[in-house]
């Protein structure tokens, strides 16, 4: 199983968006190497709630689902990073072997103004959504003769490409590893994985201008090619995508 680690986490604590947010310490000790990070804030959060920790009277709110990489919901910054020290991985993977005994580690919630923090790790990501209910969808024909999708031939190459847009867990931390808070890394994933095929092409002009100008009005920031956000993205999301993508938004001035 490996030695047991004791760790000093510094937690970011904010009761609500209009307080001050401020790192707490705690020391935990008794920490498997094999287990998750999210267990270790479980297995803190049970401290609390059992009393064993003195003066704390709520426990540290974090935002988790599927804990296996696939809902994007559990997003931190850890030690400086989204998602953490590993690479490709979501922060319900990073396991604690990824640690050394006695090591500091610093948790914080995403930081970015369209994600405003609702309380201590937990934020906002409506602003997402609402990008995504602006242009990220399909018609489908409901008039009860529907056209079997495996009957519209597509090439390899173009599945490929709309499967790899696809895998996007809309967890943001490529907003958060960007310098400008850009979300062009998750539109033009969004948009991409409909508009390569054909399937998306009914909305194809509407979708990609809608989509830009909703992130837009939400506060995202412009892409300034750092590639900040393919470094960090869990799913290793290309940046060919956001180049994809400002085709599409020219040509559909153009068309
Ligand atoms: S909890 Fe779903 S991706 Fe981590």
């Amino acid at each position: 199983m490996g030695k047991l680690l004791s760790l000093k986490l510094k937690i970011w604590r904010q009761r609500n968006n209009k307080e001050k947010g401020f790192f707490k310490t705690y020391h935990v000790n008794n920490i498997s190497p094999n287990s998750s990070f999210l267990e270790t804030l479980d297995f803190l959060n049970n401290q609390i709630i059992c009393n064993e920790i003195k003066k704390e009277s709520s426990p540290i709110a974090f935002d988790h689902d599927c804990r296996e990489g696939i809902c994007g919901m559990c997003s931190l910054y850890i030690n400086g990073r989204p998602h953490g020290p590993d690479n490709l991985i979501t922060t319900c993977q990073l396991h604690m072997r990824n640690f050394r005994d006695g090591e500091t580690i610093y948790v914080e919630p995403w930081r970015a103004k369209p994600f405003p923090i609702i309380k201590d790790l937990i934020v906002d990501r409506s602003s997402f959504d609402r990008i995504m209910i602006s242009g990220g969808y399909i018609s489908v024909n409901t008039s009860g003769n529907p056209i079997d999708g495996n009957m519209i031939p597509i090439s390899k190459d173009i599945a490929d490409k709309a499967f790899d847009a696809s895998i996007c867990i809309g967890c943001g931390a490529c907003v958060v590893a960007c310098k400008n808070r850009s979300a062009m890394l998750f539109v033009s994933a969004k948009v991409s994985q409909f508009s390569l095929l054909p399937q998306g092409k009914i909305e194809r002009k509407r979708r990609v201008l809608n989509m830009v100008n909703k992130m837009d009005e939400e506060g995202f920031g412009s892409c300034t090619n750092t590639k900040a956000c393919e470094a960090e993205c869990p799913k290793g999301i290309s940046t060919e995508y956001i180049s994809f993508m400002n085709k599409e938004y020219i040509r559909s001035f153009t068309i």
